[in-house]
């Protein structure tokens, strides 16, 4: 009874504000915590100055992630100054990582709930609203967490939905916090993506992104990626899968085979290398060669001449020399990866690189701008080639300014077009006319929405 007022307390006014930094599992989460607390009478809210609930869904990979964290709390303090101060809550990997440290050092943080523990988040607030107990939630328990999940409609709506299928890394590569903010590898059952899946497709998804921090780990009572995809494909409203983060070392036989036999399948591998050096991947215990990267890539390429890569670099990891370098602009001149993510190298706490010599700071930035030149030429490149051809796009949404349409090409590049609200979710033939680095300008021609891939 008491429960139910304080519910009904709660659904008069409650307005939830969510700002997440960091990897797409960051999103999916915070539209899962939307789903959640809707539950108990939070609606979502787009402007940050409605909320009476601002969380922040937080990211720990590199540099300052936590002091982020505490002067994004301090912008928040003044934008409330004269108002009501919010319930905050930080989610998220920093929340991991942190813990009680965090209600310590500012008062102004109410609750701190890190991302195995998101089943306990409506309990978490309403028991906050109650006895205004601050307390910080950080176990490690994917297994409740999926079952709550998979207990709730993925109300995402997007034309392409992200779906978490595995969470958590057992690789412990030298430089990363992901095992210790995401904890062990788990790899969520087979039936519950799929009918989620299923939900995603009825209720409008068109594209399915699985999700993981190792994605292609997956392996759920035998049932693996490859498995995962084939079945998805067969929901008629898809169109298209792809997934990511994906280690070069789960590229397995039945995952390269798929790209034979999927239709829904996009051509774009995003595997990250990090360093094109096998000195460096062993120093970062990257757990592969070069040489096994390439073959994997020979394989891929040799069933579909169409397949691009994407990759993600550490520039200036400790050790690493010239002749390191040199072997990583060497591989990019090999691979031709037509987009990628580049950064210099950042310590991180409680990783084994943390007290590692540092190489010299303008060294770093050199080598950075060197590759990044060499990377972002390669996409523009890449992009300027498609002049004048006619490319698939699956339409997502329209502009801002509604004047236009935005959707993507298989290679998951933005494309603007003067498509119209009714090709929203269709896969559109657009002649591509103009581009810049990022983003391709064309005119619709037809309306396709025939077979890819
Ligand atoms: N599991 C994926 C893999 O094995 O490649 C990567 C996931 S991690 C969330 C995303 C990217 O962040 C990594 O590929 C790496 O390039 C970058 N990253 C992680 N730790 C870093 C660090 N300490 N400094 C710089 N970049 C880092
Ligand atoms: Fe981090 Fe390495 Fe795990 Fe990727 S495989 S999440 S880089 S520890
Ligand atoms: Fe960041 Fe955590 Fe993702 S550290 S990259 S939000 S797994």
């Amino acid at each position: 009874m008491k429960m139910q007022q304080d519910l009904d307390k709660l659904k008069k006014t409650n307005k939830i504000f969510i700002k997440t930094f960091g990897c797409q599992m960051n999103e999916y989460d915070s539209n899962r915590i939307y789903d959640s607390v809707k539950k108990i009478g939070f609606e979502k809210t787009e402007k940050y100055e409605d909320a009476n609930c601002y969380l922040l869904n937080t990211c720990h990979i590199r540099d300052k992630a936590k002091e982020k964290v505490y002067s994004e709390i301090g912008r928040v303090k003044k934008i409330f100054r004269s108002k009501k101060k919010p319930l905050v809550i930080i989610a998220g990997c920093v929340a991991q990582a942190e813990n009680q440290e965090m209600l310590k050092r500012e008062p102004y943080i109410d609750l701190v709930i890190g991302p195995q523990a998101y089943h306990k988040i409506n309990d978490t607030i309403l028991n906050y609203t109650k006895k205004k107990k601050k307390i910080e939630e950080t176990e490690f328990d994917a297994v409740s967490k999926f079952k709550y999940l998979s207990k709730l409609k993925n109300e995402a709506g997007k034309v392409s939905s992200f779906l978490t299928i595995q969470e958590g890394c057992d690789k412990f590569c030298h430089f990363c916090v992901v095992p210790y903010t995401r904890g062990p590898e788990y790899s969520r059952p087979f039936k519950q993506i799929l009918d989620e899946a299923k939900y995603l497709a009825d209720n409008g998804a068109r594209e399915i992104v699985l999700l993981g921090q190792n994605v292609n780990a997956y392996d759920n009572q035998g049932y693996r990626l490859s498995d995962l995809i084939l079945n998805i494909e067969k929901l008629s409203e898809i169109k298209r899968v792809r997934y990511t983060t994906s280690h070069p070392k789960d590229m397995t036989e039945d995952l390269i085979e798929v790209y034979k036999t999927s239709e829904k399948l996009m051509p774009l591998v995003h595997l990250p290398v990090q360093s094109g050096s096998n000195k460096i991947l062993k120093l970062m215990n990257r757990k592969h060669t070069i040489e096994e990267y390439l073959s994997t890539f020979d394989k891929l390429k040799e069933i579909n001449s169409n397949i691009e890569f994407s990759s993600d670099f550490i520039i200036g990891y400790p050790g690493e020399e010239d002749q390191d370098f040199k072997d990583t602009t060497r591989l990019i001149e090999r691979i031709k990866f037509i987009n990628s993510y580049s950064f210099i190298f950042s310590p991180r706490p409680g990783t084994v690189a943390e007290n590692l010599d540092l190489i010299e700071k303008k060294i770093s930035f050199e080598r950075l701008e060197k590759i990044q030149t060499i990377l972002f030429e390669n996409q523009i490149q890449m992009n300027k080639s498609l002049n004048g051809k006619v490319i698939d796009v699956l339409v997502e949404n329209l502009t801002d300014d509604k004047s236009k349409a935005f959707g993507r090409s298989e290679y998951m590049t933005s494309v603007i077009f003067n498509g119209k609200k009714k090709d929203i979710g269709k896969i559109v033939q657009v002649k591509i006319k103009d581009s810049n680095r990022n983003t391709l300008f064309g005119e619709i021609i037809a309306n396709s929405d025939k077979k890819v891939a």
